[in-house]
């Protein structure tokens, strides 16, 4: 088996077809989707805040998004691994984001990467893409900026729609492979779709994008705490995982783990 490739993507657009992106930070997490199926994994660094313990994605480090990249690609072997350059890898411009990237490419193995910003990336997206290295753009709600922005509902109202609409199409003509669209109105992601010939992935963005990305540890029902509206509970790992947990605690405490049949003589 080969691995899909950006190509696939093109095509599955022209043909009209949906298809599901999940986040994977870790070998074992990641061997399990790609048994499952999904085509497209992004080692995202929504790492920082389900895996890592920090507060936003801020403080994730290319020295962190390298290694948890790494993981995923061993673990996988049909999908395509993108990976997200972290915050301060490459605002400083087409050189520096060149420089991150490669890092991602050879160290970890990604066969893509991502990163934040329409027009103000576009000159690191078209540098990235001349040099051999598949880009998917992120625009609509970008994390990395919530200091600047929070965490707010993107596009809202005729101006913001409108610089949205210039975001698409100014990573489009850099390049990109594909767009995530985060937290936008469903219309404007679905009008977005329309006006682009490469694939638009939704979370928060509706029905209509090309494709779909969650974030694992909130598809799956790990992450604690309250999870956004845009997210669909496939499972209650956080209590699967709680409650293996307490039972354990309960069989050492009362002597009924280890058996006999758990026992080397
Ligand atoms: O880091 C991440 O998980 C992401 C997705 C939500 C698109 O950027
Ligand atoms: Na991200």
């Amino acid at each position: 088996t080969r691995r899909i490739t950006v190509r696939d993507i093109a095509a599955a657009k022209e043909r009209g077809e949906k298809w599901p992106m999940l986040t994977a930070y870790d070998a074992m997490t990641a061997s399990v989707f790609d048994e499952a199926g999904i085509p497209v994994m992004l080692v995202g660094d929504s790492a920082g805040n389900c895996h890592l313990g920090y507060e936003t994605t801020v403080p994730v480090t290319l020295d962190e998004m390298t290694m948890l990249s790494a993981a995923v690609v061993r673990g996988t072997s049909r999908a395509l691994i993108v990976g997200d350059l972290p915050f301060g890898s490459y605002q400083e411009g087409p050189v520096q984001a060149l420089r991150s990237a490669t890092r991602l490419v050879k160290e970890a193995g990604v066969q893509a990467v991502k990163l934040e910003g329409g027009e103000r990336s576009h000159e690191q997206i078209r540098l990235l893409v001349e040099s051999g290295i598949p880009v998917m753009a992120h625009i609509g709600l970008t994390p990395q900026s919530v200091n600047a922005m929070g965490y707010r509902v993107q596009g809202r109202g005729e101006e913001a729609a409108q610089q949205l609409l210039r975001d698409a199409k100014a990573v489009q003509d850099a390049g990109a492979f594909a767009v995530v669209l985060e937290l936008v109105p469903a219309e404007l992601a679905a009008e977005v779709t329309r006006v682009l010939h490469i694939p638009t992935v939704g979370i928060g963005a509706g029905a209509e994008t090309d494709a779909q990305v969650l974030v694992w540890t909130d598809m799956l029902g790990l992450t604690g705490g309250r999870v956004p509206k845009f997210v669909k509970q496939y499972a209650n790992l956080r209590e699967v995982m709680g409650n293996a947990a307490k039972a354990f605690a309960e069989d050492v405490v009362g002597g009924t783990f280890p058996l006999e049949e758990h026992s080397v003589h």
